[in-house]
This record gives structure tokens, sequence and C-alpha cells, in this order.
């Protein structure tokens, strides 16, 4: 009987194929209103123009510097791009790992960019390249208009990032004003991209059709690339250009509202960014840990878990990590999780524990696949195809650590996207690749303006 009533709570989860349907058609429409000038402003979705384009201009080889700002870690890589024979590039990396304590997110935003300096200085040491003035590509994980590929204002931050004195400030000015004060490098920032552009780029060099770039890690979001025509923000006519949609943003405009259930108010309600992120909010991994939280708190207080009593450790926000989701499939895994946050479980208790993960986790990886599946199918109208034929770059922690997401995401995808034959890859330091990649190719352009 309480499996019963249990099922019933989490039922509110489960979303069927009509309400992927309206939730992807909703996207299209918000998509379609972010990238014409007369709607752009109002839209939730902002189709941000990224100054990639579809017209390779060959590029530099050489070494060259990475940035990773915005997922899990921080990093600073060193990349070599050069030529190779069969695929046309070769790269190599070298990467060091840096924390950001929350200090660093929620402080000054020349607090936060002197500690980037800072690291990139410590790298430069460790290398023993200090003396170097390299070109650097900087992977920057939040919305962003640009101006050019190395000019762009931050829009406003999202996932837990909140440093004051940024928003509205261009980037790279940041960046490069930081660097000048420390004085003891000098770096030529020469392309800014987001991750999800970082991410196709790195796949469009092992596979020429991979024209869509998304991430479901600590935020999520996509990329894609489309006709130049359509993208109104941005004057001429030829070839594509890739756009950030920011589709973590979708629902401001009331669009999810349906769908929005009392976890997500709070969830919503206690984040640094209120009202705002509302479909990412649903998704990605920033929050998912923390929904499943508040279900359990729900299930303990209608007397269906835990005989109804919850430890002071799961009453704490925060407290059931996302990545406790990866290993929420068995017993033995379950019971640990729940021991270590203060309560001991009867074998029920652990079931009814991995159904409320499997249901979180499942919507997550509809909704995101409804979301999906709304870009490529605007890229087929788009392009009038009889069939697309598309691969899609795919990285961030949820997608790659969670035992299902990616097999309940592919299949609703596909199921919402007759006539398109899709390939899903995973990419291998894609933002340190794709930064770098990017970068040589700005470099070859910056040279063949001189
Ligand atoms: C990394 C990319 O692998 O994945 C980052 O290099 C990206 O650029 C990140 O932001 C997203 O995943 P997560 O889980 O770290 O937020
Ligand atoms: C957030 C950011 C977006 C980024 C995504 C994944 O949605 O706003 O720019 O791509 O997280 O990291």
């Amino acid at each position: 009987e309480t499996v019963i009533m249990v099922e019933q709570i989490l039922s509110e989860f489960r979303l069927k194929k009509e309400q992927l349907k309206e939730v992807m058609k909703r996207m299209m429409r918000e998509m379609d209103r972010g990238l014409r000038v007369e709607t752009h402003q109002e839209a939730s979705v902002k189709m941000l123009p990224t100054y990639v384009c579809s017209t390779p201009e060959g590029s530099e080889v050489g070494d060259f510097l990475a940035l990773d700002l915005g997922g899990t870690n921080f990093r600073v890589m060193l990349v070599k791009v050069g030529e190779d024979e069969e695929r046309g590039w070769k790269v190599e990396t070298k990467h060091q790992m840096y924390s950001i304590s929350e200090d660093a997110m929620t402080g000054t935003a020349e607090m936060l960019f002197d500690y980037i300096a800072e690291c990139i200085s410590d790298f430069l040491n460790r290398q023993h390249i200090k003396h170097k003035k390299l070109p650097l590509g900087f992977t920057f994980s939040f919305p962003v208009r640009h101006e050019n590929i190395d000019k762009g204002i931050l829009l406003n931050w999202t996932k837990g990032f909140k440093a004051s004195g940024a928003e509205g400030n261009n980037v790279v000015g940041l960046l490069r004003d930081a660097i000048k004060r420390r004085g003891d490098f000098e770096m030529d920032v020469v392309a800014m991209v987001n991750d999800t552009v970082a991410t196709m780029i790195s796949c469009y060099y092992e596979d020429r059709s991979c024209e869509v770039g998304m991430i479901v890690g600590t935020g999520c979001n996509a990329c894609y690339m489309e006709e130049m025509r359509t993208v109104e923000l941005v004057e001429g006519e030829e070839g594509r250009m890739c756009v950030n949609t920011e589709w973590g943003a979708f629902g401001a405009n009331g669009e999810l509202e349906e769908f929005r259930l009392e976890y997500d108010r709070v969830v919503d309600e206690t984040s640094l960014n209120p009202g705002q992120q509302l479909y990412e909010k649903l998704i990605s991994g920033k929050y998912m840990g923390e929904l499943v939280r508040l279900v359990l708190l729900k299930l303990v207080n209608e007397e269906l878990l835990f005989n109804g009593e919850a430890s002071d450790l799961l009453k704490t926000r925060g407290s059931f990590e996302t990545r406790y989701n990866y290993n929420c499939q068995h017993y033995y895994n379950i019971y640990n999780i729940l021991s270590t946050l203060g309560v001991l479980p009867s074998e029920l208790d652990c079931d009814i524990v991995r159904l409320a993960c499997e249901s979180v986790s499942t919507r997550a990886a509809h909704m995101c696949g409804a979301g999906l599946a709304g870009v490529i199918n605007r890229m087929r109208e788009r392009r009038s195809l009889a069939v697309l034929k598309i691969t899609v770059g795919i990285d961030g922690s949820v997608y790659k650590l969670h035992p299902c997401f990616q097999d309940r995401f592919h299949k609703v995808v596909r199921e919402l996207t007759p006539h398109c034959d899709i390939t899903f890859i995973q990419s291998e330091e894609g933002s340190g690749r794709g930064a770098a990649l990017i970068s040589a190719v700005a470099c070859k352009m910056a040279a063949c303006m001189l």
C-alpha cells in the first residue's frame, strides 16, 4: 500500500508524449522569437549569435592557452594545435584544474578575475612558459551578448555564480584587466566561446556533421548552426552561424507553468536567481540532488518513508548531492548514501529512494530531450530536407555519469524527431580543444586581415 501511495506522489514527474511535444513546440516558438529583431527582447530563449561561422578560413598551428570557466571545475590548458594528414587536425593538451571557492563566485568580479589570472600565472610557472605571449581561448559558460568573437558582455550569471560588477560588462575586458593588474605575464585573448560551442567545435573535427553542441552538467544548454539569414541580430546572408540558444532560461514567460511542481518552486525560490533559468532547474546537476531531497522530505511528511522521521542532515538544504543520483541503482549504494545522511533505512525505504531518484532524473532526461528535438526539427525545417543527418556533440557530468540518463534522453529525442538521423558523440576535453581550435581559426583570420 505504501508503494502505491509513493507512486502516486511520484507520478507527477511522469510526462506523456503529448506533453513533451507541447514543450518541444513551445521551445521552437521561443527560439524563433529569440532570433527575430522585433521579439528578441521579450523572448525567454535568447538565441545569442556567437560569431563562430561555417566558412572555415583555415587556421594557425602552434601553442594555445585555453581557459574553461563555468562547469564543475575551472581549468587552464595548454593546447598544441598541429596539422594531421588524416583528420586535418591534431590536438594535444596539458591541463590543470583549480577549484573556485564560493567566495570567489559570489564576491566581486575583480576578485574572481584576479583569482583566474593567479591560476594562469601558476600554470605558466609549472609549464615553464611564463615568458611566452600565447594566444588564449576562453570558454566562458554563461550567457554572453557578443559583438565579435573576442568581445561580449555578460547578460546575467547562472548556476550559482554571482560576482558583482560583471553583468553588463565585456568579459574579455575583465580578463585582460586582471592580467594587466598582475603584470607578471602577457596573453593575447583571441576568442571567447560558450561551453556548448566549444563542445560542438571539438566534435566537429572528428565528425563534419556535428552542428549541434549540448551540455547537461551543472547547467543545461545547447547551440547549433543556424542559417545566417535567419540570425537577424547579425548582418549578412551567406552561410551559417553558431547560435547559443541559452535555452536554460526557457520558462521565464510562463511556458513551463503547468509542468513545474511544488519541489521546483522551492528550488527556484531558494536559488541565487529566482524566476530565472526555470528549464535548467528541471534538468541540470546543480539542482537535481536538491529536487530529490525535497521529494524525500515530502514522502517523510506523508509518513511513507523512514517511519515519518528525517535526519537533521536530510533536512539541510543541499545535503543530497546530485552525484548520489548516479549511484541510486543498487540497494547497497543507496543504503550507504542514506547512512551518510544520518538515516538508517529499511529495505523498502531504499526502494522508495531509488524510485524518487529515478522519477527526478527521468523527467530531466525527457524535458531535455524535448528541447533538443525542438532544435533538430527546426534545423530540418529551415533546411527543407527530407531527412536531416546530424551529429550532436555532448558533454557534462549528468550526461556522462548518470547510468540511465543517456538512454532515456536519446530515446525521447528520436521519438520526437521523425525524418532525422541523429548520432550522439561525447566530447572529450571538449572545452580546451574547442577553445583552442576556434582561437587558431581566429588567429588566422586576424592574420589575413593584416
Ligand atoms: C566539461 C567542459 O567537460 O563539461 C566544460 O570542459 C563544461 O566546458 C562542462 O562546462 C559541463 O559539465 P559540468 O558537469 O562540469 O558542469
Ligand atoms: C548555463 C549557462 C550556459 C551554459 C550552461 C552549461 O545554462 O547559462 O551558458 O552553456 O549552463 O554549462
